[in-house]
């Protein structure tokens, strides 16, 4: 997509659709100068016609009409974007998501939206630009309809009418600039999860690694068995037994230009790569399984938000660790009964099979912390009951640092991802306990996520830590506002977001940069390992 800023008359500004969000009540005398000059082009039929169709701009409504030659464009859209004291971002990055959407049903190559005033023409220009490129996402590489189609519809052009009194300006043009990478990036991870589970293989997903830190400029290391032999990763090494494909060990680095910068502790990111969750030997249902290549959405938003960073370059180095497999059944895979030895030593009775996750990310979050990491954030698709818990659209965040969390929580609201803090109670410790191992991968059903957090927590020793269950929304069951059916891409704004907070935190007070303290935490387990290898 092509974006430019232009100013005044928005009917003379070039686009064949010419879009104008209004809030509610903005339809009688105090509209928008957009809207009063459209209505003027149309000798005042707009807005009585968009009032007698029952407009009336709350959130979720849209008016389109004809112009007849009237205006530049063809057409008007009205987009509503509901109270305007209810007003955030979001409200605009899902409408504008709308919009293209309506755009390109109705086959229009270029168009002019008009930003709402707000509080921030940068905020604006960000959620818009993000709605657009998200909402004209379409997975349909598989079909061959879309495929033999001479002239696919597609939204090429955009013209931005800025609200009156505002310039152009440096600070709009990187808000532009950050929006198409951010949307970008997310449609990549998007591509990642909808991708089938034979055309995204853990080999697969280490290549796609590969080339994104190709592409930024990023270091990258990719092991394969032997690799993850040397690391001890008993517990990654059980979940991929039972497949035939190649288990990979992905880490992407960005490291500052500035030494100083390059020396400060690195912010760890982990994100759950299953390629396909059959459930192994406790295998799942047909109807589970069937969506279970969404399972490595946590490694794609990671993947995703690092293609980013490398353009963001904050003053300090961002790691992305990464533990890819198949989780099948066989004759060689892992079995209820089996006791595997994690990195870190701690021995794990495996009674289900199909809490599969918190084994290959409690190896790769031993791994993460012995980078010695300022904090670490792991991104996971991992347990059905945060999906009981939140339903599709929210995500559960647990950790026990509150200022990690809250920090996470502040970037998720800002980058419009809806979060729910979740507790890590040691009340539902005995869950895990085991009679012949340190602890076991599954318990009771009640609390399944606190017990899935409770898990990973005895691998991340006293590093702040955050938890994402996103098994929830890295999955969108039917379009809305800029998603699509399919993967959704979640968490790699909120990463984004993340960074650019902790940038700020940063060059505000540059000798203060460890997360204010939380509560004391525990130490590590008996058998922690000192050393860090690669
Ligand atoms: N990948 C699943 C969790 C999941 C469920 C993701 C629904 C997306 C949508 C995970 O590996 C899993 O199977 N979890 C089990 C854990 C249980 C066996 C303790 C679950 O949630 O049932
Ligand atoms: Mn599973
Ligand atoms: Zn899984």
């Amino acid at each position: 997509m092509n974006f430019s800023f232009v100013s005044g008359d928005a009917t003379k500004a070039s686009g064949e659709l010419l879009v104008i969000p209004l809030f509610e009540g903005e339809l009688g005398d105090t509209a928008p100068s957009s809207l009063a000059a459209a209505d003027s082009a149309l000798e005042g039929r707009l807005r009585g016609a968009a009032a007698q169709e029952g407009f009336k701009a709350k959130a979720e409504q849209s008016f389109l009409m004809h112009t007849h030659g009237r205006a530049t464009a063809e057409r008007v859209m009205l987009l509503g974007l509901g109270n305007r004291a209810r007003f955030n971002p979001e409200v605009l990055r899902l409408a504008a998501g709308r919009a293209v959407k309506a755009a390109q049903r109705l086959k229009v190559g270029s168009v002019a939206f008009v930003l709402p005033a707000t509080d921030s023409a940068e905020n604006a220009v960000r959620a818009v630009v993000e709605g657009l490129g998200l909402g004209l996402y379409r997975f349909d590489k598989y079909k061959s309809s879309a495929r033999d189609e001479k002239n696919p519809a597609k939204v090429a052009k955009v013209a931005l009418v800025l609200p009156d009194g505002t310039e152009k300006s440096k600070g709009l043009e990187d808000a532009l600039a950050l929006g198409r990478r951010v949307a970008e990036a997310t449609n990549w991870a998007r591509d990642l999860v909808n991708e089938p589970p034979n055309a995204v293989t853990p080999t697969v997903l280490a290549e796609a690694a590969r080339q994104a830190a190709k592409e930024g400029g990023l270091q990258v290391t990719i092991g394969g068995r032997k690799e993850i032999e040397k690391l001890d990763m008993g517990m990654f090494l059980g979940v991929t037994a039972g497949s035939a494909e190649e288990p990979r060990l992905i880490h992407v680095v960005y490291t500052p230009k500035n030494a100083r910068d390059a020396k400060r502790p690195p912010l760890a990111l982990v994100g759950k790569a299953i390629t396909f969750d059959s459930g192994g030997l406790s295998l799942k249902p047909t109807e589970g399984m069937v969506e279970m290549k969404t399972d490595m959405a946590g490694s794609a938003a990671v993947l995703g938000a690092m293609k980013v960073i490398a353009a963001l370059k904050p003053p300090f180095p961002v790691h992305a660790f990464i533990g890819a497999c198949e989780n099948m059944p066989s004759g060689t895979a892992y079995k209820p009964g089996d006791i595997l030895t994690s990195r870190l030593g701690k021995t794990v009775e495996i009674t289900n099979t199909d809490a599969e996750g918190r084994l290959v990310l409690g190896d790769i979050l031993t791994w993460a912390v012995e980078h010695k990491p300022s904090a670490v954030i792991d991104l996971a698709t991992l347990t059905g009951a945060c999906v009981i818990a939140l339903g599709n659209y929210i995500v559960g965040a647990f950790g026990e640092h509150d200022g990690a969390v809250n920090e996470v929580l502040q970037a998720a609201r800002t980058a419009g991802e809806e979060m729910w803090r979740m507790p890590v109670s040691e009340l539902q410790k005995d869950a895990l306990r085991s009679e012949v191992a340190d602890m076991k991968n599954s318990g009771e059903r009640w609390g399944g996520s606190i017990n899935a957090a409770l898990f990973l927590k005895e691998f991340v020793a006293d590093t702040p830590w955050v938890h994402l269950d996103i098994a929830g929304p890295s999955n969108s069951p039917k379009e809305r506002g800029y998603l699509s059916k399919g993967g959704t891409g979640v968490g790699v704004r909120t990463l984004v977001e993340w960074v650019r907070l902790r940038t700020e935190t940063q060059a505000a007070n540059p000798d203060a940069y460890e997360l204010p303290a939380a509560p004391a935490a525990k130490k590590a387990g008996k058998g922690a390992r000192k050393s860090a290898r690669s």
